[in-house]
């Protein structure tokens, strides 16, 4: 039987699993008062994912959310487009005011993806690593959903350090990782990029591969994408076998929990200490959510 924790009438319910919780009681698109914000946010701290159920919000209702947990980063605007709520159109860059909602879909409207991502399957990553100040967070909020396939799996990067074998943690120990801004997490190639001869000539930020979460203090691994990562300093051969040593142990089964998505789900997770990755569906069906990030900090 799954533990309740009950607080300023909100319940908070874990999975049982290696991370994340259902938050109940909570209607996301009404006023939240300071201690409801309190009660989810240490929910959020503890279980790092959380899981909203049978919520009906408009994109201002789902920013307006995602600001009381910080200021609202704009969208991978470099491959975005967005569709206007109300309106039966897509933009290639948002408007002012919906720079911060991207649309991960595969449906196609008039010949055009309204969306990204399409119905691939998503590789294990951590959203806009690739940047400086990566988001520290990001909430996917779903409005249709295919019959089956499209789950998301989430990993606790807490306990993948935590459980990482002396050897391994001596080597990573102070080591820089750089994080290939060329491809997204579905193998497409972003608008202006173009692919490095080998991972060593990869662009993107660089980022220390144990990180130290700026709220919790805690320790997580921190390693953004697989795809043309590249260990500072340590010749190509050396960093693809370390790389591939790590993530062979991140993404231990025992590390995941897998969200089964209904219509009407917000989940929020922490990028500081949580990767994700999505399920393949039939790309004759439709999968539309909408996502918001919110600033981070670098990485340290
Ligand atoms: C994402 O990587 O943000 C998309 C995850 C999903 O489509 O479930």
């Amino acid at each position: 039987m799954a533990a309740i924790i009950e607080r300023q009438g909100v319940r908070v319910r874990a999975t049982g699993a290696a991370l994340a919780a259902d938050v109940e009681g909570v209607d996301l698109a009404g006023a939240l008062t300071p201690e409801m914000l309190g009660a989810i946010t240490a929910a959020w701290g503890q279980h790092l994912v959380l899981r909203f159920r049978g919520q009906g919000l408009s994109d201002d209702d789902l920013m307006r959310f995602s600001r009381q947990l910080g200021e609202l980063d704009w969208a991978p605007i470099a491959a975005a487009r967005v569709r206007l709520p109300g309106e039966d159109r897509t933009v290639e860059a948002a408007p002012e005011g919906r720079q911060y909602v991207m649309v991960v879909s595969n449906v196609i409207e008039d010949g055009q993806p309204i969306g990204q991502l399409g119905a691939y399957e998503a590789i294990w990553h951590t959203d806009m690593s690739y940047i400086p100040e990566p988001p520290s967070a990001s909430a996917l909020y779903s409005l249709e959903v295919p019959p089956e396939g499209g789950d998301t799996g989430f990993c606790n990067l807490y306990l993948a350090y935590e459980t990482l074998a002396p050897e391994l943690r001596r080597q990573v120990a102070g080591r820089l990782c750089r994080h290939d801004a060329s491809r997204n997490s579905a193998g497409e190639l972003r608008r202006g990029f173009v692919d490095a001869p080998d991972a060593s000539q990869t662009i993107g930020a660089e980022h220390p591969i144990i990180r130290t979460h700026p709220v919790t203090g805690r320790k997580a691994l921190f390693l953004g994408r697989r795809r043309n990562a590249y260990v500072l300093d340590l010749p190509l051969a050396e960093s693809e076998a370390l790389l591939d040593a790590l993530w062979a142990h991140c993404t231990r089964s025992e590390f995941s929990w897998y969200q089964q998505w209904r219509a009407g789900d917000l989940i929020l997770w922490d990028n500081r200490c949580v990767m994700h990755r999505r399920d393949a569906f039939d790309p004759a069906t439709r999968r539309v959510m909408h996502r918001t990030q919110i600033k981070g900090d670098r990485p340290f």
